[in-house]
């Protein structure tokens, strides 16, 4: 019986994570060591949904009306006109299950089309995302993002290092997101004045980036100077400091936590040398990381615009 299997990359928010949701600009790159799957298996029922990390297992025609994987399943059927088949999908994540949807009707979608699907289901679970995190993990490439613009594929001249550090602690986006907001309700002055800073940093991080290896120490300066602005915001921890204070004192050129922040991931930038990789992972290892990932980002072609607009009808 026919088999589909779609996959997406991780993705690592470098620069500018929360200021992006009020409209600044931010710096995402995709992480292709780690990869979420998604299976679908022709079968002699109805759709099933297999949620192997949520451990769960319902058929769509019975999952309950606000089920996010049961939602981006209608929208992508709705999209390529489908009634749901008689299948069984595994999943992990929303991008490659939109994905495996799409081949599986012969229809092989664009990443831009992927990209706006999941931003559809995105914003009615999310509060108010920005979009970068399915923007650059739909098109798989390092991404300079701007809400609600056609968004620039980032040139990459030389491979950057990075150790991505686990907490071990939730992150909840959710939650976070909306903390900051109340907060900056109360003192809009303050936190539009933090969220400039940011766009300063991540502007000149641009350009370090895209020049390479002599733009690598500037790079890990802004990292930090980002961090200090997240710190300021309230969103790091405790245990975020620990691992990125870790990281530095083993050698990284800069660190930062990456994505909502409180618990979740920090990342470090390395120099190319393996004793250094070494060292920030086992520092971060003895400081508490649960999960150490090193990742690669290769040297992109040119650059070139993001679209993400859809090309068929009724999503
Ligand atoms: O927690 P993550 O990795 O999904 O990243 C959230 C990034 C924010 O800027 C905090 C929110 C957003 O929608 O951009």
């Amino acid at each position: 019986m026919k088999r589909i299997q779609a996959t997406a990359p991780g993705k690592i928010i470098l620069f500018g994570e929360h200021a992006v949701v009020y409209g600044r600009p931010a710096i995402a790159v995709p992480v292709t060591e780690v990869r979420a799957k998604a299976s679908l298996q022709a079968s002699d029922s109805g759709f099933k949904i297999v949620a192997s990390e949520l451990d769960r297992t319902y058929l769509l025609a019975e999952a309950e009306p606000d089920d996010p994987l049961a939602t981006i399943v209608q929208i992508t059927l709705n999209y390529l006109d489908q009634a749901p088949p008689a299948a069984t999908l595994s999943i992990t994540s929303t991008i490659p299950l939109g994905r495996a949807l799409g081949q599986f009707f012969g229809h092989p979608l664009l990443p831009g089309e992927v990209s706006s699907l999941v931003y559809e289901v995105e914003k009615l679970y999310h509060g108010t995302p920005s979009g970068i995190d399915n923007t650059v993990v739909a098109f798989e490439q390092p991404v300079y993002f701007v809400k609600g613009n056609a968004n620039r594929r980032l040139q990459i001249q030389s491979p950057l290092t990075f150790v991505i550090g686990d907490t071990g602690l939730e992150s909840p986006t959710l939650k976070v997101v909306g903390d900051l907001r109340s907060r900056w309700q109360v003192e809009p002055e303050r936190y539009e004045g933090y969220f400039d800073e940011i766009e300063v940093i991540v502007e000149q991080a641009k350009v370090a980036m895209e020049q390479g290896r002599p733009g690598l120490p500037a790079f890990g300066k802004l990292m930090n100077e980002n961090q200090e602005l997240l710190q300021a915001l309230g969103v790091s921890s405790p245990q975020l400091e620990q691992l990125i204070g870790a990281a530095r004192r083993a050698g990284a050129l800069g660190a930062k936590l990456s994505g909502a922040g409180w618990g979740g991931n920090m990342i470090a930038l390395v120099p190319p040398q393996s004793e250094v990789i070494s060292a920030v992972t086992k520092a971060l290892t003895e400081a508490g990381a649960t999960g150490v990932i090193v990742t690669e980002l290769t040297v992109t072609a040119q650059s070139l615009d993001l679209v993400t607009t859809l090309r068929r009808g009724n999503a």
